[in-house]
């Protein structure tokens, strides 16, 4: 299974009573183990949990710690991009040239270097004077 198809898979769990805005995403980690993440939305915060932090915190519940390679799937007119706060949560992972993918349900797709989806990341480096 690919990385796409694993991503489209658990998009089908998304629990979106909000947005009824499906998302899926798909890590694969350094070791090659496949990690995925679907939205959880709540009503005092119906933004919840993008795709992109479950599948995260899936790989961090594992004990990984490296993101390889991203994707991201959702039924959108053009390919859906991480929200802010999931790019610095994917930085926090993975490497400046590890690639994200982005896709359509209808199989367009973009692809992006972490460096590029957050230009200019606050990192540990700002804080070594403290
Ligand atoms: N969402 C994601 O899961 N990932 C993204 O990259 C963009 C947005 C979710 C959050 C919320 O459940 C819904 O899409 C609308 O914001």
């Amino acid at each position: 299974m690919t990385l796409l198809d694993a991503a489209r898979a658990v998009r089908e769990n998304a629990y979106v009573p909000y947005s009824n805005f499906k998302v899926g995403a798909a890590l694969r980690d350094a070791s090659g183990a496949v990690f995925t993440g679907c939205n959880v939305e709540n009503v005092a915060y119906p933004e919840g949990t993008c795709a992109e932090a479950g599948a995260i915190a899936a790989m961090c519940a594992a004990g990984a710690r490296e993101i390889a390679e991203l994707v991201v799937v959702a039924d959108s007119p053009m390919p859906v991009t991480p929200c802010g706060g999931c790019r610095q949560k994917i930085a926090e992972f993975a490497g400046p040239d590890v690639v994200v993918t982005m896709a359509t349900m209808d199989g367009e797709a973009r692809t992006m270097r972490v460096a590029d989806l957050l230009p200019g990341a606050f990192g540990a480096a700002h804080m070594d004077r403290s």
